[in-house]
C-alpha cells in the first residue's frame, strides 16, 4: 500500500511540475521580480497533496486528465499564494519554506505580497479558461466553490482567526472551526472539484465532502503535531514555532497525545466515508493514512 501510494504521489508531483511551469512565464522589465517570485514559490517543491486529491477524486468519475490537471494546478497555485502570505512578518514571520528562503526573504515584502495577489488571480484565470472544461456551468461552479473556499468563510477567515486566537484559552468548537476554515476549506475544494468535473451524483458528492471534511481537519492537526515533533530539514520549514507564538492548535488545547488520537480518529472516519466507492478509492484511503503518518 505505502509503496503504491508513494509512487502515485511522486508521479503527481512530477506531472504538476511540468503543468505548473506552463502557467508561469518569465519576463523582463519592471515587473521581472514579480514573475520570478511567482515561479520561485510555485516551483520550489511541496508535497502536491492537494493536486493529488483533485486528480484522484476526478478519476473516480473517469474525468479526462487534461481537465483535472488544470484544476489541480489552479488549486496548487492558490495554495502557494496562501503559503507566501502565511510566512510574511505580519503573519507567522517565517524564513524557510519548502526547504528554501521564503519569498519575502529571497525577494522583499512588497514582491511577496504582490506575488501572492497575482497567484490568486492566476488560479481563477485558469479555472475560468474554456480549456479547463467544455461546460461553462462546470467552470462557473469551480470558480464559485474556490472563491468560497479561500474567502472570508474559508481560508482567509481561518487565517484571521489563527492570528487573533489565544492558544491558552480556546474551546474545542472554536479550534475545530478555525482549522476547518484555514486548511479544511481548500482541501474540501480539492476533493469536491473532482466530483464537480465528473458530474457526481448528490450521494457521491455527500460522501466526498464528508471524506474531505475529516481529512482537512486531520491534515492541520498533523501539521500542528509536526511543529512539535517534526524535523525542520525533513519538513523544509521551521519547527517548534507555534507554542512560542501562542498559537491556538489542537496540541495547545489537548496536548500532543490526545491530538494524535484525534487526528487518527478523523483519518479513520475519513476512510469510512469512501466505502461507497469500493476498491476504486484505494489511493484516497492511503492519502488519509499518509496525512497523519507523514514526517513532512
Ligand atoms: C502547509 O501545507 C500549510 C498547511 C495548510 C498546513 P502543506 O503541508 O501541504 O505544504 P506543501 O504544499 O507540501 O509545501
Ligand atoms: C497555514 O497553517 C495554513 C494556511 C492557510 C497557509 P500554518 O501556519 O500552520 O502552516 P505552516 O506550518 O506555516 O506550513
Ligand atoms: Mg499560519
Ligand atoms: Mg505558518
Ligand atoms: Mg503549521
Amino acid at each position: 500500500m505505502e509503496v503504491k501510494f508513494a509512487k502515485a504521489l511522486r508521479q503527481t508531483a512530477e506531472l504538476m511540475e511540468r503543468e505548473l511551469d506552463q502557467y508561469l512565464p518569465e519576463s523582463s522589465g519592471l515587473e521581472q521580480q514579480l514573475y520570478e517570485a511567482m515561479r520561485y514559490a510555485v516551483l520550489s517543491g511541496g508535497k502536491r497533496l492537494r493536486p493529488f486529491l483533485v486528480i484522484q477524486c476526478a478519476d473516480l468519475f473517469d474525468v479526462a486528465r487534461e481537465y483535472s490537471v488544470r484544476v489541480a494546478a489552479a488549486l496548487e497555485i492558490m495554495h502557494t499564494y496562501s503559503l507566501i502570505h502565511d510566512d510574511l512578518p505580519c503573519m507567522d514571520d517565517d524564513d524557510l519554506r519548502r526547504g528554501v528562503p521564503t519569498v519575502h526573504k529571497k525577494f522583499d515584502e512588497t514582491v511577496a505580497v504582490l506575488a501572492g495577489d497575482a497567484l490568486q488571480a492566476l488560479a481563477f484565470e485558469i479555472l475560468a479558461d474554456p480549456k479547463t472544461h467544455p461546460s461553462a456551468g462546470v467552470r462557473a461552479s469551480l470558480v464559485l466553490k474556490l472563491s468560497q473556499a479561500v474567502g472570508v468563510r474559508g481560508m482567509v477567515g481561518g487565517q484571521t482567526m489563527d492570528i487573533y486566537a489565544n492558544g491558552d484559552d480556546i474551546s474545542m468548537a472554536t479550534i475545530t472551526r478555525l482549522q476547518q476554515l484555514k486548511t479544511g476549506a481548500l482541501i474540501t475544494f480539492a476533493c469536491e472539484a473532482g466530483a464537480i468535473l465528473g458530474h457526481a451524483s448528490p450521494g457521491q458528492i455527500t460522501a466526498i465532502r464528508a471524506f474531505a471534511h475529516d481529512l482537512g481537519l486531520a491534515f492541520q492537526i498533523a501539521d500542528d503535531i509536526l511543529d512539535v515533533e517534526g524535523k525542520s530539514d525533513e519538513m523544509g520549514k521551521a519547527a517548534q514555532k507555534d507554542s512560542d507564538a501562542g498559537k491556538a492548535t489542537f496540541v495547545s488545547l489537548l496536548g500532543i497525545e490526545k491530538a494524535k488520537i484525534h487526528a487518527n480518529m478523523l483519518s479513520n472516519q475519513a476512510i469510512s466515508h469512501l466505502s461507497c466507492f469500493k476498491g476504486s478509492a484505494d489511493l484516497l484511503q492511503d492519502a488519509a493514512i499518509f496525512t497523519v503518518k507523514r514526517n513532512m
